[in-house]
């Protein structure tokens, strides 16, 4: 379903971040990418969206190239991924409803439509209770959880998480990560860069591990060192 093929990727400064990348990720795999900061691991998410593009070599969403995308394609490629960050990223004076519901008011969904679709979300990740807060009202994991809920709303096919646990201590670390295990049991294709060896060595899954811009392992059921 996903298919890097030989991407490099030299920022404007000159940096090669990315050579020689090559993977294939298939429909409802959970893959871990893991590695030193500084290795890649965000700029190779970020082109699979294609917030970043690759200096040589393409990438394939389901056979469509991300080099032969139109610009105005690229919001239809953006429908069908779901991204949620470190750094959580929601619009701090809307509520948690708000913030969940904005994607699908950009898709024109209708109200009733929006309704349940939040709604159903919201009792996925557990906080319906926070529906009219404000996102400076939770929690760390609870704002991560409304990411969470915010980036599958729309039932993308792929879920991107990057660093999702890195604000979050070990226990809420664990209840996200959970979390993604089971929205990728609901057929969704997760890719999560993650420091977070505790987890990546608990809930084993495949782990593809770069360095200084190449992939130098790729392991199912993988452990966070070799
Ligand atoms: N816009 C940019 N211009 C130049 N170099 C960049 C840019 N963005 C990232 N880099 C460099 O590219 C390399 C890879 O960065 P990237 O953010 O992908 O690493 P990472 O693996 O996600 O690290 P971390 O674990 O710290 O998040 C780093 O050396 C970084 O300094
Ligand atoms: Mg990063």
């Amino acid at each position: 379903m996903i298919r890097v093929k030989n991407v490099r990727k030299v920022y404007p400064n000159g940096f090669v971040a990315l050579d020689g990348i090559d993977l294939h990720i298939s429909r409802n795999e959970f893959v871990y990418l893991v590695g030193q900061s500084g290795a890649g691991k965000s700029t190779l998410l970020n082109m699979l969206y294609k917030a970043e593009t690759p200096t040589s070599g393409d990438i394939y969403i389901d056979n469509i190239s991300l080099s032969g995308l139109a610009p105005k394609q690229v919001p239809y490629l953006r429908r069908s991924i779901g991204v949620i960050f470190q750094d959580y990223k929601l619009l701090p004076r809307r509520t948690v409803y708000e913030n969940v519901a904005f994607a699908l008011r950009v898709m024109h969904f209708s109200r009733f439509r929006i309704r349940r679709q939040v709604a159903q979300v919201l009792e996925l990740v557990g906080l319906q209770q926070k529906m009219h807060n404000y996102p400076s009202e939770l929690s760390g994991g609870e704002q991560q959880r409304i990411c969470i809920a915010r980036a599958i709303v729309n039932n993308p096919p792929v879920l991107l998480a990057d660093e999702p646990t890195g604000s979050l201590d070990p226990d809420t670390s664990w209840e996200i990560m959970q979390l993604l295990s089971k929205i990728n049991a609901r057929q969704t294709t997760v890719i999560v860069a993650t420091h977070n060896k505790a987890i990546v060595d608990d809930i084993r899954k495949r782990v593809v591990a770069v360095e200084n811009g190449r992939i130098i392992r790729d392991e199912q059921l993988g452990l966070y060192n070799p």
